[in-house]
C-alpha cells in the first residue's frame, strides 16, 4: 500500500486516500484488537475509532489528525458483492437513458458498443447466459470481442464502478438515483431487465441473480491472498505435462482468410489506435513484419532546419508521461484526443496561445476538437506552461 503509485494517486486520489487510511489503521488495529477488521470497508472506519498505541503517537505527535466521520464517510462508499454499503436508492430504465445520452454516451456510444474510447461496454450476452449464469462466447474463441457484460460476475461490481469513477470526466458527480438508473438501463440494453424496471436496494440482489456471467467467476486458485477466498493450494494451471505425440502447432483462435484479406481496405486504419482490439495492416501478407511509417517530410525538414528565429524546444517528454498525457495524445496521429501537432498548428497564429493552452491543459474541456471531453488535469502551472512553451515552439511557421 504505502507503494501506491504516483500516477494512480493522481488519477484516483480518493483510492489512494483511502489505501493510506487503511494502512494507518491496520497499524492502529494490530495494537488494539477491539478494531482489528480485514474488510477494506470498515478499515477505514476503524481509523477514527482505534486510538495509537502511546509509542505510535509519541513518534507521529503533531502530524496529522484524526479523520472526522464525515470525512470517512465519503471516502468509504464500497459496494460489496453481499450489497453491504449499497445505499438506498431507486432508478428506472428511462431515467438511466436521460443519464445515458447526457453524460455517457459520448464515450460509451448511445448502446454501450462504442469501442472508440476503451473496450465496449455492452453485447455478446444471450438469453440463455442468463439462464446459465455462464457466457458462452467467452469460450467462443472466433467471437471478436470481450465486453464488460460479458465479463462481469457482481452486480455489485457495476454498481459500484460506476458510482466511484464514472462519467470520466466527472467521477462522483452522479446522484444515488442517477446510478441505480444508469446501470438498470445498461442491465436493459443487454437483455436483463425489461424496459419498465426500476433497479433499488431492495432488488439489486435479485437482479444479482441474473447476471449473464454470475457463474463464471472462480475463486478456485491461489492469485487472492488470505484463505477466505480461494479454496486451491496450488496455482491454476490444471494442465498434465505432455510428455508423448504431444501437438506442435498451437490452435490459433481466430484468423482472416486470404481471400478476404484486404477486401474492405486496411483494417488498421479503420480501427481505433487505442483499446484491445487492434487492426492489422491488411495491405500486407498475413505475418508480413508491419510497414515502417516514414516519418513525414515536413516534421523531418523541421526537425532539421528551424526556421523560426525561436528555437524548437525539445519534447518535455518525462512531463507528458508523468502526467500521462501520452495515455490520450500522440506527437503525431490521433489516439482519445487530437494529435500535438494539430493541436499546435491550430493555435500557430494565436498570440496569447500559451496562456490558453496552459490554462486549458488543466482545465479540461470538450467541443474543440469533437464531443470526446478531456478531463481536467491535475498538474501545477508552471508544468503546464512547460508543456504549452513547447506546443507554442513546435508550431509550423
Ligand atoms: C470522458 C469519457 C467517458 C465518459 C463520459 C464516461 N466514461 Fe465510462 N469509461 C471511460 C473510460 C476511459 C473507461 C476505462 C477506464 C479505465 O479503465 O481506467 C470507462 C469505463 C467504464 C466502465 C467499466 C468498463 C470495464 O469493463 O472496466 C463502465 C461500467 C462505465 N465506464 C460506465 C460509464 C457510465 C455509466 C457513464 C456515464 C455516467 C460513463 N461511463 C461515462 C470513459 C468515459
Ligand atoms: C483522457 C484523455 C486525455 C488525457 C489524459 C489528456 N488529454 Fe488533452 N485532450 C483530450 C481530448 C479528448 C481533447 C479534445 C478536447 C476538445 O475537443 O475540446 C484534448 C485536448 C487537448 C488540448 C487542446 C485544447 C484546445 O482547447 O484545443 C491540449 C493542449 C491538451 N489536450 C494537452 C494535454 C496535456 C498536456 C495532457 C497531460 C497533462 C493531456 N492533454 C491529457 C484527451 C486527453
Amino acid at each position: 500500500m504505502s507503494s501506491f503509485p504516483e500516477h494512480m494517486a493522481r488519477r484516483w486520489p480518493v483510492l489512494a486516500a483511502l489505501a493510506l487510511t487503511a494502512t494507518l489503521s491496520l497499524a492502529q488495529a494490530q495494537t488494539k484488537p477491539a478494531a482489528t477488521s480485514n474488510a477494506a470497508g470498515t478499515a477505514a472506519t476503524a481509523a477514527i475509532v482505534a486510538t495509537p498505541a502511546p509509542g505510535t503517537a509519541k513518534a507521529y505527535v503533531g502530524i496529522g489528525r484524526q479523520a472526522t466521520v464525515k470525512e470517512v464517510q465519503a471516502w468509504d462508499i464500497d459496494v460489496r458483492p453481499d450489497f453491504k454499503g449499497l445505499p438506498k436508492g431507486a432508478g428506472s430504465v428511462a431515467k438511466g437513458q436521460d443519464v445515458w445520452e447526457s453524460k455517457c454516451a459520448q464515450c460509451h456510444g448511445i448502446f454501450g458498443e462504442s469501442g472508440e474510447v476503451f473496450a465496449p461496454l455492452i453485447g455478446g450476452t444471450t438469453a440463455d447466459d442468463i439462464k446459465t449464469g455462464h457466457v458462452a462466447r467467452l469460450n467462443d474463441a472466433s467471437y471478436p470481442g470481450r465486453t464488460t457484460l460479458m465479463k462481469v460476475a457482481t452486480l455489485s461490481t457495476l454498481w459500484d464502478y460506476i458510482n466511484r469513477a464514472m462519467p470520466w470526466n466527472a467521477p462522483k458527480s452522479l446522484s444515488t438515483d442517477e446510478v441505480y438508473g444508469v446501470t438498470a438501463f445498461l442491465l436493459n440494453l443487454g437483455g436483463v431487465v425489461a424496459d419498465d424496471f426500476v433497479l433499488s436496494d431492495k432488488n439489486m440482489a435479485e437482479v444479482q441473480q441474473r447476471m449473464p456471467n454470475r457463474n463464471g467467476m472462480t475463486l478456485d486458485h491461489s492469485l487472492w491472498p488470505g484463505k477466505g477466498l480461494t479454496t486451491a493450494k496450488a496455482a491454476d494451471t490444471r494442465n498434465v505435462a505432455c510428455m508423448k505425440d504431444c501437438a506442435v502447432e498451437a490452435n490459433i483462435g481466430s484468423f482472416l482468410p486470404e481471400h478476404a484479406r484486404n477486401a474492405h481496405g486496411n483494417l488498421a486504419e479503420q480501427n481505433r489506435a487505442v483499446g484491445p482490439q487492434h487492426g492489422v495492416d491488411t495491405t500486407r501478407p498475413a505475418g508480413a513484419a508491419p510497414a515502417v511509417k516514414a516519418e513525414p517530410a515536413e516534421s523531418a525538414k523541421a526537425a532539421q532546419a528551424p526556421q523560426a528565429p525561436q528555437a524548437k524546444l525539445a519534447a518535455p517528454t518525462a512531463l507528458l508521461n508523468k502526467y500521462a498525457c501520452t495515455a490520450c495524445h500522440a506527437v503525431d496521429g490521433k489516439l482519445v484526443g487530437p494529435s500535438f501537432k494539430e493541436i499546435a498548428k491550430k493555435y500557430a497564429a494565436k498570440s496569447d496561445a500559451e496562456a490558453y493552452l496552459a490554462g486549458k491543459i488543466r482545465s479540461g474541456g470538450s467541443g474543440v476538437w469533437g464531443a470526446i471531453p478531456m478531463p481536467a488535469q491535475t498538474l501545477n502551472e508552471a508544468d503546464a506552461l512547460t508543456i504549452a512553451q513547447w506546443l507554442k515552439a513546435s508550431a509550423p511557421r
